[in-house]
């Protein structure tokens, strides 16, 4: 049997697998990301791709292809991570260091557009034509699958969600800007809101703040999903306050793609309704020609964290077919 490696660079976490032609996943393995560093970061990256290839070879499986989904800005060759608001990466090339490293043809993703290819190809989205994909994790990404195909824009950077302005003078966000939608809406906004509620002392704060043992430094995103999911009120008004500004951001979006279907991906996605109730309910109300169209749902992503993996091993198969590699 043949496989693909699919690899999902995250501002957290390096998660791999061997992707079969369906989908499914064998060979899972992560790493940390050392996020400030950028020879560590390529080097996590070409640990994990031999030892999850060297699994599956051992297995007599033939690993054809590698996709490697990032965090960042790809530019349209496919070789260069050109930026990447909360890692390292700066005109990185980051392509020909892995195949040196490791000796295989590698293709480079966008994590976000990845997932949306996942998504649409095996997942949630697999009936659709047009559709949007927003990833909620330490960034907002955006994926856009338009008549059937992934919308790159001119130099490769297109959907990128995250960076709507949607406050003037607000939070700074790790692209440099100011009030991005990144700012509102990402784990890393989420953990933010939760540590000043703990640090502020309020007595509302009292689940999280057993949470962390007191210390707001320790407070992490999953503490605060826990906290919501067990009901604690204030755990559930972040992930409210979340979801509506991910629900308007995403109205804005809807304004000008039309998708049928918008899919909500990423590690904060496993709150579930917790944040699909409130985004729901914002998208509704900011939904521009409301009452005289159709309202496009919005769901979760059916394969979760997993759809930027299966993504990047399925567009790495397609453009080593399509290009004959090695490339
Ligand atoms: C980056 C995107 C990425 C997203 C999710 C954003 O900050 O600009 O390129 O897709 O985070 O990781
Ligand atoms: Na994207
Ligand atoms: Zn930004």
């Amino acid at each position: 049997m043949a496989v693909n490696i699919g690899i999902d660079v995250g501002g957290t976490g390096i998660k791999g697998a061997a992707v079969g032609e369906d989908g499914t996943l064998s060979h899972r393995s992560e790493r940390v990301t050392p996020a400030q560093d950028v020879d560590a970061i390529s080097g996590a990256i070409a640990d994990l791709i031999r030892e999850i290839a060297s699994a599956a070879e051992r297995e007599g499986q033939q690993v054809d292809a590698v996709g490697v989904a990032c965090a960042g800005f790809i530019d349209s060759a496919g070789g260069t991570v050109l930026f990447a608001p909360n890692l390292a990466w700066r005109d990185a090339p980051l392509k020909a260091r892995l195949e040196a490293s490791v000796g295989r043809p590698i293709f480079l993703e966008n994590d976000a557009n990845a997932a949306a290819w996942g998504e649409f190809r095996f997942g949630g989205a697999r009936e659709a034509d047009d559709m949007l994909l927003v990833t909620i994790g330490t960034g907002v990404g955006g994926g856009i699958v338009s008549d059937g195909e992934l919308l790159r824009g001119s130099e490769g950077v297109a959907a990128e969600i995250g960076h709507l302005r949607v406050m003037p003078e607000g939070v700074r966000c790790g692209c440099g800007n100011r009030g991005c939608l990144e700012s509102y809406a990402s784990g890393t906004a989420l953990v933010r809101e939760a540590r000043e509620l703990v640090s502020g002392g309020s007595p509302h704060a009292g689940a999280l703040s057993d949470l962390c043992g007191g210390d707001p430094q320790s407070l992490t995103g999953q503490m605060v999903t826990q906290a919501a999911t067990a009901g604690d009120p204030a755990a559930t008004e972040l992930f409210a306050d979340l979801g509506r500004w991910l629900g308007e951001g995403i109205a804005s979006m809807v304004a000008i793609l039309d998708p049928e279907l918008i899919v909500i991906g990423g590690g904060v996605s496993e709150a579930g309704d917790l944040l699909l109730g409130p985004t729901e309910v914002a998208f509704a109300r900011q939904l521009t020609g409301r009452g005289h169209r159709r309202q496009a749902d919005i769901v979760l992503a059916v394969l979760g964290n997993d759809a930027g993996m299966i993504g990047a091993a399925d567009l790495a198969a397609r453009r080593a077919g399509a290009t004959g590699a090695p490339v």
